[in-house]
């Protein structure tokens, strides 16, 4: 049998630096569990502009077609800030989104115990919170038609088009209920029924899937009420499903939940492939974090936890992941902490490659 394939896309900013820890994990897999990939790295993002003049290049994306899951890192920085929209690195992201059909987006906010006092929020409010947002990642405003800058009379006018096909809220619906029959069988529905009617429609189709799911709760609010109620007792969730903008919203005043934008993976995951296991790409949420570039100091956990999100639902491998979450639980519970992650008294940081290596001593502990 072959190895499973990873295709790894660094990316730009600190995202080859914390891929760099990521590699070790996967080569600890190969080496102490027997689950060994073929890896193969390439570029994204401002990297492959550089290269290319393009932020993703076509054989880039026929390999990620090709590829059992694809590990991202991070795109953008100020360099490319001043090119055109077209080659901008967050194009050759939302390339990969759009045309791998990546469209349930797993954005899971999780608050470790050793992390709690990190958050803005009263440490009551967030200890042991476990949410999973399920964000629609290849419709609505960010790919919707007409699109762009015109001219009307004497002014110009910037155009985006909300559209949602019926087939679309459907799948993503589908996605959320199953991931609650896993976890608490709670879902909440966020849209904006009350001033859009792709959001009427959303709510309507959503009720219908819900039919099929009888086990699980559903909910509905509006997207501005979800963030006050996301904000003030986030303990209510459990898995969240909404459009792309919300999603992309409520997601990151989700992750400040828990402190640290630097420990939270995401999943993007589309239909199944010939080989039975869906098209997906992990990433972490952060971004490229160009102020701490090159400094040793970005923290790699999101990046690692990604992998561990690739372990449970690219290679049926749940127990592994656990394995992984647990090593990354052991190293903060011990106090290792990133410099995103100071303010306890006394606390020296250690380095992206230290906290590598104590994510794969506590994984040799797991043994
Ligand atoms: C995210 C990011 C992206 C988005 C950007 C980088 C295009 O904010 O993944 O949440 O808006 O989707
Ligand atoms: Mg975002």
């Amino acid at each position: 049998m072959t190895n499973p394939s990873l295709l790894i896309l660094p990316g730009d900013g600190i995202g080859p630096e914390v891929m760099a820890e990521v590699r070790k994990v996967i080569d600890w897999y190969g080496a102490r569990r027997d689950l060994a990939f073929d890896v193969s790295e390439d570029l994204v993002g401002g990297a492959a502009y550089d290269a290319h003049g393009t932020p993703l290049h076509d054989d880039t994306m026929a390999r990620a077609q090709e590829a059992d899951a694809v590990l991202l890192g991070a795109v953008g920085g100020p360099k490319y800030d001043a090119l055109d929209f077209s080659v901008k690195p967050e194009r050759g992201l939302l390339r990969l989104r759009k045309e791998m059909d990546l469209f349930a987006n797993l954005r899971p906010a999780q608050c470790f115990d050793a992390l709690a006092d990190f958050s803005s929020l009263k440490k009551d409010v967030v200890a042991g919170l476990d949410i999973m947002i399920v964000r629609e990642l290849t419709s609505g405003v960010y790919f919707g038609e007409p699109r762009g800058i015109i001219e009307e009379g004497n002014e110009r006018v910037g155009i985006n088009t909300q559209r949602y096909t019926e087939s679309e809220i459907d799948r993503v619906a589908r996605s959320a209920f199953e991931l609650a029959m896993r976890r608490d069988r709670k879902l909440c529905s966020m849209e904006k029924a009350n001033v859009m009617e792709s959001g009427v429609l959303w709510r309507e189709v959503v009720t219908e899937v819900a039919r099929e799911y009888p086990d699980v709760a559903l909910s509905h609010m509006y997207a501005d009420a979800g963030a006050m109620q996301l904000t003030r007792w986030p303990k209510q969730f459990d898995v969240i499903v909404t459009d792309n903008l919300f999603g992309d919203l409520l997601s990151d005043l989700a992750a400040m939940l828990t402190g640290s934008l630097g420990m939270l993976p995401s999943a993007s995951l589309g239909a199944p492939m010939a080989n039975g296991r869906p098209k997906a790409l992990y990433e972490p949420v952060h971004g490229s974090a160009p102020d701490i570039t090159g400094q040793g100091k970005a923290n790699p956990i999101a990046c690692i936890l990604s992998f561990a999100m690739a372990l449970r639902y690219s290679f049926d491998q749940g127990d592994e992941a656990t394995r992984l979450e647990k090593a990354v639980e052991a190293v903060l519970a011990k106090g290792l902490r990133t410099a995103d992650l100071l303010g306890e008294e006394g606390v020296q940081p250690v380095s992206t490659t230290e906290m590598g290596d104590a994510v794969i001593s506590a994984l040799d502990a797991s043994l």
